[in-house]
């Protein structure tokens, strides 16, 4: 009779070990055996770190012991530089229980070869920053060259073709601000995100936030109030990335909100942490996409879909309240409004802290 599941370990394209409870290897398929240069007799009674050079390992099967036996196993992405080829591998890491007679025996350790998408993903991220740069400079003289005309500096304009002006400045608009989010998206990606931490007055960043967001509030007919308490304790915060944070969020509650509604900045001490958060009376998002919106590229579907954007704000501001120490999350209702809060550390904690 053929041994299906043999077969099937024989051609699996995931390198594949089982280890007992002391993390040591107890049985390895043959890509496994290819991967790491060992044969199934050297590699048994082997730590699977040792074999795989993956510390990360340790941390995760410990978990998984600890925990007995969990339905989902635990994932976990990570680069490797094998010493046997000398190449360099980016794998998925899986890890499951094993049991026999519902007693746990160790665990089954999965390794996905991802190190093809990982290196494209890369190059997306370079080829991202490079067509953003090269954007830059003809924009900015577009830009300007649009301006100018739009002033009359250049010969006086009919009323067509001030709309036409006005609408290609715009759009000139949209384009560098879409650019400079793309360029700020690849910095992140590429870790050369720098946040310069300071002690910064909380009520100075919401000032300095919706100062130039006030007209267009005025304008759209959308009341822009703000409660920040009284004497607040210094923040330790990048002033320029935070500004930038509250003012995307505040610009999307304007773009989000109709005629008439009311979009509130606040700010709240905790004992560790202060709060920043941006309520609006707009259309509100619906549950499957709260979590999701923070995600690159991510928009709700539907009307406000083409309200234009990208979908980058929101990916932006959790990079940088990520790696202020802070959280960020929404809290909305469909039709009722939505509420985006983010915490930073106080500055006084990281003095006790010292
Ligand atoms: N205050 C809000 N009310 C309702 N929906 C919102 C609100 N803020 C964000 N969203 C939803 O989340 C999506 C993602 O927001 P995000 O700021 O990341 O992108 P964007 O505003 O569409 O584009 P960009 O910020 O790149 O100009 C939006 O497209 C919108 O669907
Ligand atoms: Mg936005």
């Amino acid at each position: 009779m053929t041994d299906w599941s043999g077969l099937a370990l024989q051609h699996i394209s995931d390198a594949l070990f089982i280890t007992d409870r002391a993390h040591n290897i107890v049985w390895l398929n043959p890509l496994a055996e290819e991967i790491f240069g060992i044969n199934a007799g050297e590699g048994r009674g082997r730590p699977v770190t040792e074999i795989t050079g993956i510390e990360q390992l340790t941390p995760l099967l410990e978990e998984l012991h600890e925990q007995g036996t969990p339905s989902e196993p635990a994932f976990e992405k990570v680069e490797t530089v094998i010493r046997f080829s000398g190449r360099r591998y980016f794998f998925k890491v899986a890890v499951a229980p094993v049991s026999r007679e519902g007693v746990s025996i160790g665990a089954l350790v999965q390794l996905t070869d991802i190190t093809r998408f990982y290196e494209m993903e890369k190059f997306k991220g370079d080829y991202i920053s490079i067509i953003s740069h090269e954007f830059r400079t003809p924009l900015t003289s577009v830009v300007l060259g649009v301006e100018m005309l739009r002033q009359g500096l250049l010969g006086e304009l009919n009323e067509r073709g001030e709309e036409v002006f006005d609408a290609i400045g715009d759009d000139c608009h949209r384009l560098t601000k879409l650019v400079d989010n793309l360029l700020e998206l690849s910095r992140i990606e590429s870790g050369t995100i720098y946040i310069q931490a300071e002690p910064v007055d909380a009520a100075e960043l919401v000032r300095e936030a919706i100062r130039p967001l006030k007209i267009q509030a005025e304008k759209k007919g959308i009341s822009l109030l703000t409660e920040v308490p009284e004497a607040l304790p210094l923040v330790a915060a990048d002033f320029n990335k935070t500004v930038w944070v509250l003012t995307n969020l505040v610009g999307n509650a304007l773009r989000y909100t109709e005629a008439g509604g009311t979009i509130t900045v606040r700010i709240r001490v905790g004992t560790w942490r202060l709060y920043f958060s941006v309520q609006d009376s707009g259309c509100g998002i619906p549950p499957e996409y709260r979590d999701q919106i923070f995600e690159k590229f991510i928009q709700v579907r539907g009307p406000a879909r083409r309200k234009g954007g990208a979908g980058l704000g929101l990916a932006i501001a959790k990079e940088i309240v990520t790696a202020h120490g802070g959280e960020i999350w929404v809290e909305s209702e469909v039709g009722v409004g939505s509420t985006f809060t983010f915490s930073f550390p106080l500055f006084r904690r990281e003095e006790i802290m010292g």
